[in-house]
């Protein structure tokens, strides 16, 4: 793929519009790192992200959304997130907070959490971006998994070059280190990632179990998970892969990207069935497959 680098402008946004509608995603300055942005709502786009930065599993992408109405249309704000975006949006501040259930967000993009993360960004070319597209655009740092943020179109394209179509060139970034992120989910606020905005909050605790009721960093789920299975036991939901049918079928023509955007789908859907257990097809361990492999791996561990 030859990737295009356009300068900022009124036209290079429209254009950028186009290709996210189109369901690519394009990488685009923020005021703290460039992002590599697509449409939240479309799960195939949003496999292409991780397919770009090879990423070799799935976190929760951060949405972005042009101010806090559009925010509050995703999210649910208790009194203290909506102080602390009134205090801080536009700006780097992420907000993690409980999904609507009428939320248009494909579930690749919470990583299958109940919970959403949302950021106002504080720059023109985004905030022109998400006012051209009409609709939140989930977007990680525009970077390959495993190198650092990118602060300039030349760092994207050194880590994404030929992977990625278009890239937005609007300069350095000012900020030059990714948002906080403060998850305000009930209970006392925690700080998940420390950046540009002091917030006194305590720091999360890893992944600890934490009290009931409330989350886990990472969605798995409840009924134990068997890896490898060509067929279903009678008291098992088969998630199939290519020619594996299974109760429902992650990919029939075996495309990762197609698997990638349905899988967190499939794995509620499994856990909301009937049967007592579940089983996923085998599915080639490269690219998005490695990535789709680590997730199911995790969620079988200790379950079997
Ligand atoms: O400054 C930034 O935040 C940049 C620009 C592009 O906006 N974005 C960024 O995204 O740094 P990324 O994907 O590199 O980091 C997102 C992190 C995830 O790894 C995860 O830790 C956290 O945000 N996150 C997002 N949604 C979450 C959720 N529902 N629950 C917990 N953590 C979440
Ligand atoms: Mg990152």
């Amino acid at each position: 793929m030859e990737t295009r680098v356009l300068p900022f402008t009124d036209d290079s946004i429209a254009e950028a519009a186009r290709v996210i509608l189109a369901g690519e995603p394009v990488a685009v300055p923020t005021e703290t790192v460039y992002g590599l942005a697509a449409d939240a709502a479309d799960a195939e786009a949003v496999a292409r992200i991780y397919d770009a930065k090879k990423r070799p599993s799935f976190n929760p992408l951060i949405v972005h959304v042009p101010d806090l109405a559009a925010a509050r249309r995703m999210g649910q704000f208790d009194a203290e997130a909506l102080a602390l975006a009134r205090r801080h949006w536009p700006g780097p501040l992420t907000l993690v907070v409980p999904l609507r259930k009428d939320a248009n967000i494909a579930s690749l993009v919470t990583a299958g959490l109940p919970t959403v993360g949302l950021r106002v960004p504080d720059h023109s070319a985004m905030q022109e971006l998400l006012r051209a597209c009409g609709r939140p655009l989930a977007a990680p740092s525009a970077n390959a998994s495993g190198s650092i943020s990118p602060t300039r179109a030349a760092h994207v394209m050194k880590s994404l070059g030929g992977r990625i179509p278009l890239v937005i060139d609007g300069g350095a970034t000012v900020r030059g280190i990714e948002s906080t992120i403060v998850a305000a989910t009930g209970g006392p606020l925690r700080l998940l990632r420390r950046g540009p905005i002091e917030i006194a909050a305590a720091p999360a605790s890893g992944t600890r179990i934490e009290a009931p009721g409330q989350l886990t960093s990472h969605y798995a789920p409840t009924k134990p998970l068997r890896l490898k299975a060509r067929s279903a036991e009678s008291d098992e939901y088969l998630i199939g892969f290519a020619d594996i049918e299974g109760d429902a079928n992650l990919s029939r023509a075996g495309d990762l990207v197609e698997a990638a955007s349905r899988l967190f789908d499939l794995l509620h859907r499994a856990d909301a069935s009937s049967k007592a257990r579940i089983a996923v097809a085998p599915l080639p361990d490269e690219g998005l497959g490695a990535a789709i492999n680590d997730r199911l791996r995790r969620a079988s561990a200790g379950r079997k």
